[in-house]
């Protein structure tokens, strides 16, 4: 099982490039920018990674992105990070990064989107993963914050696909920040949002009524309501769903209470991914490794989840038909 998961063509759709930041990558760019962290050692560091929640969690995280200040650290970031899925055979990947969590500090828009593409243009050139972005808009701040981030972003349009909605979710409702999404719908971007994590499925409705979103990201309350569960399948949305995160945040107690195997079973189009990998205590891999190890579940419907990453993805149609038509090979192979 391990070895067929190894070699399974996938894609990752929710991955925050901050959230790939492993502590030694961390402790070497700090120091090169003359940054004192509060953690003495690597491992000092390490064990303050135990969270009660997202708050918890978000806390530590922005403190671990505010070390990054040139273009080359944003660079060395995401190629370490698109390294990794070469070696995980993560055929392509949607990023999502948090431009606000940088500007705050008086880093430069240019700076952060020119770093990480370069990265992605480079990794697709010399480990051929494909990779797209996402933009976040920090829920924890204002739909005006929100709107300057979507002006800054425009000169570099092309190199953006989707916006999405991150950060501390409890209190900061979809509602909130219906125009800007109406408002980078009208540029082109396509939305997406976190929604479920620890939000109720009302913040769901309204991510689908509002913010118009595309793809959930995590969406794990849906299925507190039968009519919205109806509803996500009717429109044919996919969830994003991270395992370790989830455990890691005490969103689900155990692994084997994760409901991924119900939500598939209700007819739930899902995928698996690694959210914030160096905090969660694995990558992609793991994921997919741990979650059908606690849930039992089949070589098939393992599958059934890459297949769903790239059918899901933001790609365009031939792209996803060349990944799949690898997948599918791969799977007839491997399947017995
Ligand atoms: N930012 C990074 N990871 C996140 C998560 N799991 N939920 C909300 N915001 C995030
Ligand atoms: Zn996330």
């Amino acid at each position: 099982m391990k070895n067929f998961i190894k070699n399974l063509p996938k894609a990752e759709l929710h991955l925050h490039i901050e959230g790939t930041f492993e502590p030694e990558l961390l402790f070497e760019i700090a120091h090169r920018n003359g940054i004192t962290l509060k953690y003495n050692s690597i491992d000092e560091l390490k064990e303050a990674y135990s969270f009660d929640c997202l708050q918890d969690f978000l806390d530590i995280y922005y403190q671990g992105a505010g070390v990054l200040i040139t273009e080359q650290d944003f660079y060395d970031l995401t190629y370490s990070y698109l390294k990794k899925c070469a070696e995980q055979n993560v055929r392509h990947t949607e990023i999502m990064f948090d431009p606000q969590t940088h500007t705050q500090r008086g880093i430069t828009f240019e700076t952060v989107i020119n770093g990480i593409s370069r990265a992605i243009e480079t990794a697709k050139k010399d480990l051929n993963v494909s990779a797209l972005l996402i933009m976040s808009y920090l829920r924890h701040l204002s739909e005006e914050e929100a709107f300057k981030t979507l002006e800054q972003s425009i000169p570099f349009k092309n190199k953006i696909t989707a916006v999405g909605l991150d950060s501390s979710e409890k209190g900061n409702p979809p509602s909130k920040f219906a125009n800007v999404f109406e408002a980078s719908i009208k540029e082109g971007y396509i939305p997406v949002a976190h929604a479920g994590e620890e939000g109720d499925a009302d913040y769901i409705w309204e991510a689908l009524d509002l913010l118009k979103i595309k793809r959930i990201d995590h969406g794990n309350n849906c299925l507190q309501d039968d009519t919205l569960v109806r509803e996500i399948i009717q429109r044919d949305l996919a969830l994003t769903v991270c395992p370790l995160s989830n455990t890691a945040l005490q969103v689900v107690k155990d692994l084997k209470d994760h409901s991924l195997k119900k939500m598939m079973d209700l007819g739930i189009k899902t995928t698996i991914n690694s959210d914030d990998p160096a905090y969660f205590g694995g990558q992609v891999n793991q994921n997919y490794i741990d979650t059908q190890q606690a849930l039992n579940l089949s070589k098939e419907e393992l599958y059934q989840l890459a297949r769903n990453s790239f059918q899901y993805s933001f790609l365009p149609d031939s792209d996803k038909a060349i990944f799949i038509e690898e997948l599918d090979t791969y799977y007839s192979i491997n399947k017995s």
